[in-house]
């Protein structure tokens, strides 16, 4: 079997003219702590999409895809309702918005008074802040009977799953999206909930707005972008390939705005008790796992339960107390290795701000100290290369033109419990042009601001998410 790999991922090395001389140059006495890239593999190609070969194994595997791309299911054929592909500098605004949101959620600062105030800004509830970012990463799941295929924007950092529903309100206000949008009055398993269940009952406590409207459950979420969507509480027939759920509570939304790039809605796959992990816990025993695909030419996938034959080299990380929140799956870092030599960084700088994982966030996001420590070692390792001006977040940059190949530190991470997660080639830089290739992290405004592992350091690594056990895993080569 390892075999079989490294011979697929020796051929596809070839095809894709990829860098791929990690594994060759990996000594006996320990690894070698820098990538050679070529210049080439730094820009996605042309080519069609790459399905994962996983993902169709397993029934509860769902293919990952990045929303715009070769592999999109929203790659456009009527691209008039198609909203534009962001640009670098969009996403980067976005992410920026998603992060100012976590963190005013999440501020140690913050007091009860902070969010009474905030809340009462807006018309609704304003604490479930997490905007939705540039909506990088989707999977197509099955709604309602006759199943609908539907297209949802997969989301750690939140739990209530939602998707977009006829009538669209009064005045039509339903965004733009590739499919058909779900119409609840043509599927027999749909039901509203009404305004005594349970689950109607708990919105406000889970941060969502409530409201009724004829004993119907209205319940309304805005991010911090001020996306939002509101409409009934409802039941419905969710089915992830073979998989059949008859009454998972989700949001049919009546009212909905805001940058979803053609999404259908959302899937939450946070910590709290509204999200499709915590609802599905009887099948899936509250264990998902994803990988990210380096590419948007690349498929991933999304699994639910049990990660089976991959058990063996996964490293876990607790699920961290110190970071209170219901919804986001908290960390603690403790240490950054760059080229080789772990970075000096007092352990309470990292434990004050305490950390996040977060599937919507793509720059990793670092304590001030942490990140002027790693970007002094970057930058002292990378003294070869001609510096070039910073952009949006990011402050270092370097022009590659005319360079044949590149040799770049290696960058881990390492938290609590001894596990060492290894950033993969891509998830270091983030590439604006041959000229503008920048370090991909980012330093927090303040010491107390959370920090958060983003999707771009994720990628190519299979993250476990094991809310049962309490634990977050992590194992290389999860996809491509
Ligand atoms: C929905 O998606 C599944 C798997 O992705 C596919 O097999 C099925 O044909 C699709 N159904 C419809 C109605 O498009
Ligand atoms: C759900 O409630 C809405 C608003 O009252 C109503 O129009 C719709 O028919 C209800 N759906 C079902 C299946 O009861
Ligand atoms: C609940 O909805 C009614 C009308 O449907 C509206 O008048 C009222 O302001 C809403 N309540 C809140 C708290 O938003
Ligand atoms: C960068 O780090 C690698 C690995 O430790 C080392 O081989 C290389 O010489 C360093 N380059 C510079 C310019 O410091
Ligand atoms: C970086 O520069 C030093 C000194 O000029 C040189 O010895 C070394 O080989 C260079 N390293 C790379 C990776 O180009
Ligand atoms: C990058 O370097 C090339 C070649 O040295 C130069 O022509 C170009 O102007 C530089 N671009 C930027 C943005 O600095």
């Amino acid at each position: 079997m390892k075999n079989l790999l490294s011979i697929i991922t020796l051929v596809l090395c070839v095809w894709l003219s990829f860098g791929c001389t990690d594994g060759a140059q990996k000594r006996k006495s320990g690894e070698v702590s820098f990538h050679r890239i070529h210049a080439s593999s730094l820009f996605p190609s042309s080519s069609p999409c790459v399905l994962s070969p996983r993902a169709s194994n397993t029934k509860s595997s769902l293919l990952v895809m990045h929303t715009h791309g070769p592999c999109s299911s929203l790659s456009s054929k009527k691209a008039t309702t198609s909203p534009k592909t962001p640009n670098h500098d969009d996403i980067l605004r976005l992410d920026q918005a998603r992060v100012k949101s976590i963190h005013s959620r999440l501020s140690k600062k913050s007091t009860v008074q902070d969010r009474v105030s905030q809340s009462q800004s807006t018309d609704l509830e304003v604490r479930d802040g997490s905007t939705l970012g540039s909506g990088n990463y989707i999977v197509t799941v099955g709604i309602g009977t006759p199943k609908h295929n539907l297209s949802l924007v997969f989301d750690t950092g939140s739990d209530l799953t939602w998707t977009q529903c006829e009538p669209c309100g009064k005045s039509k206000t339903c965004y733009p999206q590739e499919e058909p949008i779900f119409n609840p009055s043509s599927s027999t398993s749909y039901s509203n909930l009404s305004c005594s269940s349970p689950f109607c009952n708990s919105l406000t406590s889970q941060g969502y707005y409530r409201n009724c409207s004829a004993s119907n459950c209205i319940y309304g979420a805005v991010y911090g972008d001020r996306s939002f969507t509101l409409g009934f509480l409802a039941k419905e027939k969710f089915t992830l390939n073979s998989d059949v759920f008859d009454n998972i509570n989700f949001g049919c939304g009546e009212n909905n705005k805001g940058l979803f790039y053609g999404a259908a809605g959302l899937l939450g796959l946070g910590r709290g008790t509204f999200s499709f992990p915590s609802q599905t816990a009887m099948t899936y025993n509250n264990i998902f796992s994803y990988c990210l695909p380096s590419s948007p030419d690349y498929t991933g996938h999304l699994t639910f339960g049990s990660t089976g034959g991959l058990s063996n080299s996964v490293k876990y990380t607790p699920i961290s107390t110190s970071t209170d929140s219901a919804s986001f799956y908290g960390l603690d870092i403790v240490g950054i290795t760059v080229a080789g030599k772990e970075l000096e960084i007092p352990l309470t700088v990292f434990s004050t701000a305490g950390a996040i994982i977060d599937s919507g966030t793509v720059i990793t996001r670092l304590p001030p100290m942490a990140y002027a420590a790693l970007r002094t070692a970057f930058k002292e390792n990378m003294s070869n290369y001609t510096i070039t001006m910073g952009r949006a977040i990011l402050d270092t940059c370097y022009n590659f033109t005319g360079l044949e190949s590149v040799e770049i530190p290696k960058v881990s991470l390492s938290f609590e419990g001894g596990t060492v997660v290894e950033v993969d080639s891509r998830g270091i830089l983030y590439v604006f042009d041959v000229s503008q290739v920048c370090l991909a992290f980012a330093g927090n405004g303040d010491d107390g601001d959370v920090a958060i592992f983003g999707n771009v350091q994720q990628m190519t690594i299979e993250v476990v998410y094991d809310g049962a056990g309490g634990r977050v895993g992590f194992a290389p080569n999860g996809c491509m």
